[in-house]
């Protein structure tokens, strides 16, 4: 095994078009943080760099789409993101962005040192132009008729509807986002990077060198590579990223999948200017902690960038993870399917820990895995309240009553306290190379053990039986339960950090250091402690049924959208005023309202219209309930042909306002309470 002397840890840079979700926290960050947290705590000489992924054409889209510019696009979620990271404990060193001048220049100068180096090839291509807008057009920005299930709204790259990956070129009667005018065949020219003359060193580096790598990275490169590598294009033809450096040039700019893994160097060269001992030296051991999307660039094409440009070192392990999915589906930022970050702040203040417990446990490590708010409820409930909280509270409350707060001296322990805390050692063994492994589920159970060991420990000493009749036996049970406990507040700290400082408070405790852990002398008799208070409150069905909800009217929303609704629908043609008046609308009272059997949407309603009393069926039991119908003025067209529905007659239509957003259908009414049978006109 290589002899490491320091740390260089990286973590994805998140795009800078939305907001952070679940999706981000158990892929990628809670993996690092709790890696990290682990390596600070051993006193590693270690280095976190992120930062926000601020090119690209998606940011451009948006941009447009809202009419602003794509700086205050990625202004505006940089510091969401930058916040929520912040406020969940996400403790980088930095971080960083791409637009930053320091990134500008380290990603302009490497782009310089390859192409001098004479690493690139220059291609020229044919690709879609708009005449009008006078720009190249990404994939992105055209559209057209999808060949293989006719949807015309396929983008340039992918259609949406039936799935299938698309070549710009396929679609059928291509449409540029921009103007909307039909694009033209230009040439254009490129700087690429031959992948395929790297495939050699690739092939030594990780199918021969990398036989440690999680199953699903390694199985990702050797597939990539058994394809065979082509060049891949290194610029864009795009008005928003770093400019090509290069003579002729003009309105280029560096691909985002080459300049944002540089950012993970610039963000070092941000932080301290001995950034190179981090990136220069063969005894430092980097990691890229990512998603599974992202397998390509970190192990095949950021390390051919390195090896091309010199000097650097490459990484040790690149432990990706699958994706997390939430309630069955894809998480997905253009749906608004996702659990986000800020937003659950908003719902749970101060239980980051929760979460972070939930997507650890549940991290998606060899599989893609589903968030459920079923599941949530019952791992925060089951576990944390009645397993890690339940022991803590009972040591502190015992200690509290029984000792006034003041850490009882160790009498003669017996064999089975001896075997209790003996299992300590072994805990932060397993704990230790899981963490090291990457199998951060496995690193949890390991912390929850020690919970779950304290409890046992408690359930079979009983002190608060033993208390009556032999008061030292219970000095020494909690003493031993407090020396759990502060084990404990270490192993849980890289998992739960909130969780850990609130132990060591109620411990009256200033730090531990990983050294600590296993060992059975870290709370001196006589030791004050401070006040217990709950780690975890239950989260209660009132509270899972919210979140339900709120999933539900999205994915309603996403159905009424996607079935081409969401928009407003274009004026109809135009009638003549006669015409308008032949329809006889009136201000009518609901007097009396009844679900029909058998039915979900029909509701039967006798109204009285002021011209006389009838019965009605409405399409409206999904919106409204009986009792919120009777007694409110509604508008009725009155003189529409009846019609039998449901073995009812109905006489007349009420009128409803479909909302467009959601689908939902909406009472119209008069503002003010007006006489029944007031003419509407
Ligand atoms: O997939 C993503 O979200 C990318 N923005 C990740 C970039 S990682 C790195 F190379 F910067
Ligand atoms: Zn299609």
């Amino acid at each position: 095994m290589k002899k490491y002397n320091r740390y260089l840890v990286t973590s994805a840079l998140p795009y800078a078009n939305g907001p952070v979700h679940i999706g981000h926290l158990a892929g990628v960050y809670v993996p690092a943080d709790i890696y990290v947290r682990y390596l600070r705590l051993k006193g590693e000489d270690v280095v976190w760099v992120c930062g926000s992924d601020e090119h690209g054409v998606p940011i451009t889209l948006k941009a447009r789409a809202e009419g602003v510019t794509p700086q205050d696009i990625v202004d505006k979620y940089h510091n969401i993101i930058k916040t929520s990271f912040e406020e969940f404990g996400i403790s980088f060193d930095i971080y960083s962005r791409t637009t930053s001048p320091v990134h500008y220049k380290t990603a302009s100068d490497f782009f310089r040192v390859m192409y001098d180096k004479g690493k690139f090839i220059e291609q020229t291509s044919m690709q879609f132009y708009d005449e009008e807008a006078k720009v190249f057009l990404a994939d992105r920005y055209i559209m057209g008729t999808c060949p293989h299930c006719q949807n015309d709204r396929a983008y340039g790259d992918q259609c949406e509807k039936c799935g299938s990956t698309l070549n710009a070129t396929d679609l059928i009667n291509p449409r540029s986002t921009i103007t909307g005018s039909a694009p033209v065949m230009k040439e254009t020219k490129h700087w690429y990077l031959p992948l395929d003359k790297y495939e050699q060193f690739l092939r030594e580096w990780i199918l021969d060198g990398h036989k440690e790598w999680k199953a699903n990275v390694y199985g990702q490169c050797k597939s990539w590579l058994d394809l065979g590598l082509q060049p891949r294009a290194v610029s864009r033809d795009l008005d928003w990223g770093i400019p090509v450096p290069v003579e002729g040039a003009e309105g280029k700019v560096l691909y985002v999948w080459f300049d944002a893994p540089i950012g993970y160097i610039s963000a070092t060269k941000e932080l301290t200017p001995d950034w190179e001992k981090y990136w220069k030296r063969e005894d430092t051991k980097m990691v890229h902690f990512i998603g599974k999307d992202n397998i390509v660039f970190h192990c095949i094409v950021f390390p051919s960038m390195l090896k091309a440009h010199g000097g650097f070192i490459l990484p040790d392990n690149v432990p990706a993870n699958e994706f997390l999915n939430l309630e069955g589906d894809k998480i997905s930022t253009s749906r608004n399917w996702a659990v986000w970050l800020h937003e659950y702040l908003e719902d749970f203040p101060g239980k980051q820990d929760m979460l972070r417990y939930v997507l650890c446990a549940n991290a998606p490590e060899t599989k893609d895995n589903d968030f459920t708010w079923k599941d949530f409820q019952s791992r925060v409930n089951n576990e944390l309240v009645a397993v890690l909280g339940n022991f803590v509270n009972r040591a502190l409350v015992l200690t509290q009553k029984y000792f006034e707060g003041q850490v009882p001296a160790c009498g003669q322990l017996t064999d089975y306290d001896r075997d209790i805390l003996g299992e300590l050692p072994q805990l932060r063994s397993s704990l230790e190379e899981n963490i090291e492994n990457y199998r951060f589920r496995e690193a949890l159970k390991d912390a929850m053990s020690i919970a779950r060991l304290g409890n046992k420990y408690l359930a079979d000493t009983e002190p608060w039986k033993v208390v009556k009749s032999d008061p030292d036996r219970v000095a020494t049970i909690l003493n031993v339960a407090l020396q759990i406990t502060a084990n404990l507040a270490i192993a849980i700290e890289p998992f739960m950090p909130f969780t850990s400082a609130k132990i060591l408070k109620m411990l009256n405790i200033e730090s531990f250091g990983w050294q600590h852990l296993g060992r059975t002398d870290l709370m001196a008799a006589g030791h004050q402690i401070g006040t217990p208070e709950l780690l975890f409150e239950k989260v209660d069905d009132s509270v899972i049924e919210k979140q339900l909800q709120k999933l539900a009217d999205t994915r309603k929303r996403n159905q009424v959208e996607e079935s081409g609704g969401g928009k407003i629908e274009p004026q109809k043609d135009t009638i003549s005023f006669e015409d308008f008046g032949t329809m006889d609308i009136r201000v009518s009272t609901v007097l009396a309202a009844e679900k029909i059997a058998k039915t979900k949407k029909l509701l039967k309603l006798t109204i009285d219209t002021g011209i006389d009393t009838r019965e009605i069926v409405s399409g409206i039991a999904e919106y409204y309930t009986p009792e919120e119908l009777v007694g409110r003025q509604v508008l009725v067209l009155v003189n529409l042909a009846p019609r039998e529905l449901k073995g009812v007659m109905s006489q007349g239509m009420i009128l409803m306002a479909s909302d467009p957003a959601t689908g939902k259908l909406v009472l119209a009414s008069p503002v003010d309470k007006v006489k029944n049978g007031a003419t509407i006109g």
